[in-house]
């Protein structure tokens, strides 16, 4: 087990926002940090890197369905054969790497909550394995460019699967999050 690190400004993998400048990865007050392991389990490839408007944290939405914005996909050629079918999907999982996130943090205060949340309770990129997930719109494919709508992550983000949503299996329609009850999105 990782001991509690002190509260500091940043952490060795805590890179600086450097198009906005601030200090985006250090700690909050309430927000406890431990020491990683020395070592990886695993590794994985990119395969591919996603295009948004967003070239700031505070500019993404905050989530997969706040922006209308159309995004494109761009995946390594090698990889394009594995498209074939997902023409006849019309909503995508796509997972990604936060690869500006912070990997340290065990408890969070985002910054449009109030309370402490454990980093296992949040969506916040700020995790050991900073993979994000959000089901996105295909909108068409063009050879190994794929234009998506329902993404929340910065320009040049990278990508690191494509499954197929099935509404089926996938969708929990009465699913709760205690804590964000009656918040809104
Ligand atoms: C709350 S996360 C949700 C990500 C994904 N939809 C999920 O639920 O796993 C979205 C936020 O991550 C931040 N973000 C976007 N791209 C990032 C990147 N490449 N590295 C670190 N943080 C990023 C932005 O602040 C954005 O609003």
């Amino acid at each position: 087990m990782g001991e509690t690190a002190k509260s500091g400004k940043s952490a060795p993998n805590a890179p600086q926002d450097a198009q906005s400048g601030d200090d985006a990865y250090g700690l909050r007050e309430g927000e406890i940090a431990v020491e990683l392991p020395t070592e990886f389990d695993a590794s994985l490839y990119y395969i591919g890197r996603i295009h948004t408007p967003w070239r700031r944290r505070e500019d993404c939405p905050k989530n997969a369905r706040g922006s209308d914005a159309a995004c494109t996909v761009e995946l390594d050629p090698r990889w394009v054969a594995g498209l074939t079918g997902l023409e006849t999907v019309s909503h995508v999982v796509l997972l990604y790497w936060m690869d500006q996130a912070r990997r340290d943090l065990v408890l969070q205060s985002p910054r449009h909550y109030a309370e402490h949340r454990g980093t296992f309770a949040l969506r916040s990129p700020a995790r050991p394995n900073p993979i994000a997930v959000s089901v996105a719109r295909l909108v068409r494919i063009e050879g190994n460019t794929l234009t998506v709508v329902g993404l929340d992550c910065l320009d040049n983000t990278p990508l690191l699967d494509i499954k197929p949503y099935f509404a089926s299996t996938d969708s929990v329609p009465d699913a709760q999050v205690g804590w964000h009850a009656g918040r809104g999105s």
